[in-house]
């Protein structure tokens, strides 16, 4: 076990009809005013928006609203954030949607306290110093960041799909409950399923330590996630998989199972931002073109562990059978596991190599991971 120093300030209200006392837990926390983020309108399908509304009222606060945020998030509309929040300075932000609302809040909340472009911040020219408040209420679980401080934003104009990562924009509160998910569409739900398993193997795979409570705790993840998308495929109405699902993709990324190992890094994730960059690929859906590409690539280098992993989760023997069984599984739920299927060119490997590793550079992993590196494993996506 590597000594580890584990941190993380968000305060996590799950259950049903939570989400009905948002307005009060950020009066509680301190706040007059908030900046109320949305996407593109599933919360207006369902009586989410006005309930929020409602919710903000009741709590005597004054609120500004920013709609109209893709999947995908876009650094435009995080600017157009900014300019609401610093215009009327509003003391927090609320983001209420999935993983694309909960980032660009974060980023509004840094920007919002930053004199030049918050564009800034995810090329490194400037570090994030402080930020406003940021509360969130869940639709969607994937991301988990509902409990960690990353946000990933598309800077539509250079292509490029960065990321920010402090404890500053951890959300101070947010809310999950699992009946407000029931309505994510299926294609949603099994990319979500996707990302929440890419948030635990990226580490297991790559440590060079890696505790065996961690090892299991991964496996936790994995079985449940899985176990809990297939019951939601038949009945997404099922309410304890969907508390399950949520719980445990929130534990995929809010720093759990990282603690007290050493070395990882996530070379899946750095690959797949440039599928959505170029592309505009959901996440979950690049990451399960790019994961069976790199295990076949990667194996080799760690093969106790592609063995443990075929062994626990699948109950095979071999790297390689652990590795297909996954690809089959990722391909049963619904998600492209060839770059073909995602209708990408595999003309496009060099152009898709060239933007990755912009963010390998940024990562630190430009010595694993150069364009050559890149190139090779997409070609076996
Ligand atoms: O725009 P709306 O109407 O909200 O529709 C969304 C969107 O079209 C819809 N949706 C959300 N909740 C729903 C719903 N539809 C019906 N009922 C509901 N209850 O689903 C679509 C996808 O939403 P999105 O927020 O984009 O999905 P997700 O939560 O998967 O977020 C993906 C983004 O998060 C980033 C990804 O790169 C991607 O940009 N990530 C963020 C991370 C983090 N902050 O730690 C880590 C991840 O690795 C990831 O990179
Ligand atoms: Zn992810």
């Amino acid at each position: 076990m590597n000594d580890f120093t584990y941190y993380n300030p968000t305060k996590i209200e799950f259950g049903k009809g939570k989400e009905k006392n948002i307005g009060k837990y950020i009066k509680d926390s301190g706040y007059e005013s908030v900046l109320l983020v949305y996407g593109t309108g599933s919360i207006k399908k369902s009586s989410l928006y006005d309930d929020t509304i409602a919710s903000l009222k009741e709590a005597g606060l004054k609120y500004e609203e920013l709609s109209g945020i893709v999947s995908n998030p876009l650094i435009s509309k995080v600017r157009d954030g900014i300019k609401i929040a610093k215009d009327n300075k509003l003391q927090a932000v609320l983001g209420v949607g999935g993983g694309s609302v909960a980032d660009s809040v974060k980023a509004i909340a840094a920007g919002a306290k930053y004199d030049g472009d918050v564009w800034d911040f995810f090329i490194q020219k400037a570090v994030i110093k402080e930020a406003l408040p940021v509360f969130t209420v869940m639709t969607l679980a994937a991301t988990a960041s509902e409990m960690n401080g990353n946000a990933v934003i598309t800077n539509e104009l250079t292509q490029q799909k960065f990321s920010i990562g402090t404890v500053l924009v951890n959300p101070v509160l947010s809310v999950i409950n699992p009946e407000l998910m029931a309505t994510v569409s299926k294609d949603y739900l099994a990319y979500s399923a996707v990302d929440a398993i890419a948030h635990t193997i990226e580490v297991y795979f790559t440590a060079t330590e890696h505790p065996k409570f961690n090892s299991r705790l991964v496996e936790a993840i994995i079985k449940t996630i899985m176990e809990t998308t297939e019951i939601l495929i038949k009945d997404p109405n099922d309410y304890e998989a969907r508390g399950d699902f949520a719980w445990a993709a929130t534990q995929a990324l809010n720093g759990l199972t990282t603690s007290g190992t050493h070395g990882g890094n996530f070379p899946n994730h750095m690959i797949e931002h440039t599928l959505s960059a170029l592309y505009n690929v959901p996440h979950g859906a690049g990451l399960s073109i790019v994961i069976p590409a790199w295990m076949k690539w990667y194996k080799e280098q760690n093969t106790a562990q592609f063995e443990r992993f075929a062994k626990e989760i699948f109950g095979l023997s071999t790297a390689d059978e652990g590795i297909n069984e996954l690809e089959s599984w990722f391909s049963k739920i619904g998600s492209p596991v060839t770059l073909d299927q995602a209708g990408i060119s595999k003309d496009d490997i060099d152009k898709m190599a060239e933007n990755a590793v912009q963010t390998s550079k940024l990562w630190g992993l430009e010595e694993n991971y150069n364009e050559q590196t890149i190139k090779d494993i997409l070609h076996k996506a």
